[in-house]
């Protein structure tokens, strides 16, 4: 690869997406493609410690099963985002068209139309590489039975666009599930199972028809996400650990959570009335709501899609109030392990 660009790849491995930061050595422009929400800290951290100016937030799509990152590092760092012109994205700067093409100092990013997987399928091509979305994947495809797929247009796009690239080309798709990071032109046109040039059309159509795939996972948040540049999400506030079936969360996690501000959780303190004042004291801005008839009239009451950390003095009986509260459909509950004995431990905030 040519030495005077910048170049990485990096991996989430809960979508196991791939995302790319490409860029140019002497201007320090650079581009991202395809970064994910999860990964946003780690990506902001590499790009201040390459010391580059980042231009440019590609999508190769709305992703069906991860939610961009891109309305989010506009925010921070001032690039401009850019999808495919066909995709509907409104809160986008750049409605790409096909052929459109994108200077990092003096090297050009290429965009090229490959749909198929999706209507909007972009890829892109920057010196002698090629991001290939979901179109072409190291001996695979995307998928063609959702967001507007069809087979016959992933194969045209492949054969008569990707495949019609320089064969030393090399391809760096959106995922892998292999533990393949790379592959050619060449390569793909020689192995990969469906798309190779020995396949005719009708070939790949039947191999496609006959892929008996489960709805994909994160669908139903991530294309309403990514329709809005992956802002103006409701997150849940933390990542659970699931004990026994408990979602549980330690105290460390709550408090640096509730250092951020604004906490959009409720913190739902199970004891009783004597406890909640006594020596342990309470958490400020948790709600008494003792375990029993008084928890459960409360829960009755609330909206399912209300956020809750439930609390006690050791995490014994607010495990039993998560349990009760996911029993009644809420699903982003949390029981605080360790309690008050262990928050007062930590010497963390208590209402005096
Ligand atoms: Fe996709």
């Amino acid at each position: 690869m040519n030495t005077d660009i910048v170049f990485f790849q990096l991996f989430e491995p809960e979508s196991s997406t791939y995302t790319y930061i490409i860029g140019d050595k002497k201007s320090k422009n650079a581009a991202i493609i395809d970064p994910v929400i999860e990964t946003i800290e780690r990506d902001l951290n590499f790009l201040k410690e390459l010391d580059l100016n980042l231009r440019y937030i590609f999508d190769t799509h709305v992703h069906a099963d991860h939610i961009t990152s891109a309305g989010m590092l506009r925010e921070k760092l001032g690039a401009k985002t850019g999808v495919s012109s066909g995709a509907g994205v409104q809160c986008v700067d750049i409605n790409i068209e096909d052929g459109q093409e994108f200077l990092l100092g003096d090297k050009k990013i290429k965009a090229v139309a490959t749909p198929g997987h999706t209507d909007s399928c972009m890829s892109y091509y920057f010196e002698g590489v090629v991001f290939t979305g979901d179109t072409l994947l190291i001996r695979g495809c995307g998928r063609t039975d959702f967001q507007q797929g069809s087979t016959e247009k992933l194969f045209h796009s492949v054969r008569e666009k990707l495949f019609k690239l320089p064969d030393h080309t090399i391809v760096y798709p959106a995922h892998d599930y292999k533990g393949f990071t790379s592959s050619t032109i060449e390569l793909e046109k020689k192995y990969n199972p469906r798309l190779k040039l020995e396949n005719d059309y009708e070939t790949f159509k039947k191999i496609m028809d006959e892929l008996k795939l489960a709805y994909p996972k994160k669908i139903d948040a991530s294309l309403p996400a990514n329709i809005k540049c992956g802002l103006g999400l409701n997150l849940p506030s933390f990542k659970a650990n699931i004990n026994n079936g408990i979602p549980e969360i330690s105290c460390e996690e709550l408090n640096a959570v509730m250092k951020k501000g604004n906490p959009k959780f409720q913190l739902i303190d199970v004891r009783g009335s004597d406890e909640f004042t006594g020596e342990l004291s309470h958490i400020e801005g948790a709600k008494l709501k003792t375990l029993g008839p008084e928890l459960s009239k409360f829960l009755k009451e609330l909206n399912r899609d209300t956020e809750i950390v439930f609390v006690c003095r050791s995490g014994a009986r607010s495990a039993n109030s998560t349990n009760e509260a996911k029993e009644l459909g809420f699903k982003n509950i949390y029981n605080l392990t360790g309690g008050m004995l262990r928050w007062n431990e930590l010497k963390y905030n208590i209402v005096k």
